[in-house]
């Protein structure tokens, strides 16, 4: 799929760099077809000396020399890459923004008409290649491009095509999640604290509580709540640990925490 193509990158930071190593260690493209452009070359050059891609000096050349084009700079400097990249897409590249908040009309209406756009919105833990990524595509991205598009971000964790409408829902419930869970894990190893356990012990035993579940619901494809039933014995210590959960509405205030992200999202893109 990737054979002939030249990738652009835009920005090559955090989310950046986490692309372009899943994208070599899935072997999916070779380095000297990665092409980067950063306005900080210290960026660029510690990415050509890590991975050996092919460093731009300007916007201009990259976006001549790639057939997709990745927009992973802040939001906020979103307005002057497009404004950049507008005159140098004639030979019709397939842009990505994983930009936060950005709408693909917005996209749309400042690049060339009729480009492939699709919008991504990526979360932290593809930084460690366990990323999990929605996708939304304008009218012109045709079904093989947007394989390959979802390909890419398959590299860095799990992908999925969803309709744009579904992109404030993304950020609230994957893009804020890691936050939640992270939230979680700290106050399970508190709690092991409390407890009397030394910290390094309670932590990896948290640690792999949470990996092992995860996997647990994966490779069983059981409901978690019949996994839940399964280690809820009548009268035993679940019970009494649950019915703590349930008496603090955990789950109501995950749902809560969900739909306020959600709809500051909502709030953010529109401002
Ligand atoms: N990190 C995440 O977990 C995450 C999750 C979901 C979505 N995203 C999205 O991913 C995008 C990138 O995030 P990040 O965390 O990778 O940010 P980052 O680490 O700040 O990387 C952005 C890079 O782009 C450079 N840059 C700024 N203006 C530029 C321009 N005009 N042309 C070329 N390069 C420019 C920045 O340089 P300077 O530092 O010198 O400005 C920086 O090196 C954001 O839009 C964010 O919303 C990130």
């Amino acid at each position: 799929m990737f054979e002939q193509i030249h990738l652009g990158f835009v920005g090559g930071g955090n989310m950046g760099e986490a692309l372009i190593k899943g994208l070599l260690q899935a072997s999916l493209v070779s380095p000297d077809r990665i092409h980067v452009y950063d306005i900080s070359s210290s960026r660029t050059r510690h990415l050509r000396d890590s991975y050996g891609i092919r460093p731009s000096r300007e916007i201009a050349s990259l976006a001549s020399e790639s057939q997709i084009i990745v927009l992973a700079v802040k939001p906020q400097n979103m307005h002057q890459v497009l404004a950049d990249l507008r005159g140098h897409l004639a030979h019709g590249p397939m842009v990505l923004s994983i930009a936060a908040g950005i709408p693909i009309s917005t996209l749309v209406s400042s690049l060339p008409e009729g480009l492939p756009v699709v919008r991504v919105m990526p979360n932290t833990p593809a930084l460690v290649l366990s990323g999990a990524s929605a996708l939304s595509r304008c009218e012109h991205v045709t079904d093989e491009q947007m394989q390959t598009a979802l390909s890419l971000f398959r590299a860095v964790g799990k992908a999925v095509e969803v309709e744009e409408k579904w992109m404030d829902a993304v950020t609230g419930l994957s893009g804020s999640g890691p936050a939640y869970i992270l939230l979680l894990i700290e106050g399970f190893i508190d709690a092991g604290v409390l407890m009397g356990l030394p910290r390094h012990v309670a932590a990896e035993l948290v640690l792999q509580t949470v990996e092992g579940t995860v996997r647990m619901v994966r490779e069983t494809t059981r409901h978690p709540a019949e996994l839940k039933d399964m280690i809820t014995s009548p009268g035993g210590t679940t019970i009494a640990g649950l019915k703590v959960l349930e008496e603090r509405a955990v789950r109501g205030a995950l749902m809560e925490a969900v739909r306020a992200a959600t709809s500051r999202s909502g709030e953010l893109g529109r401002s």
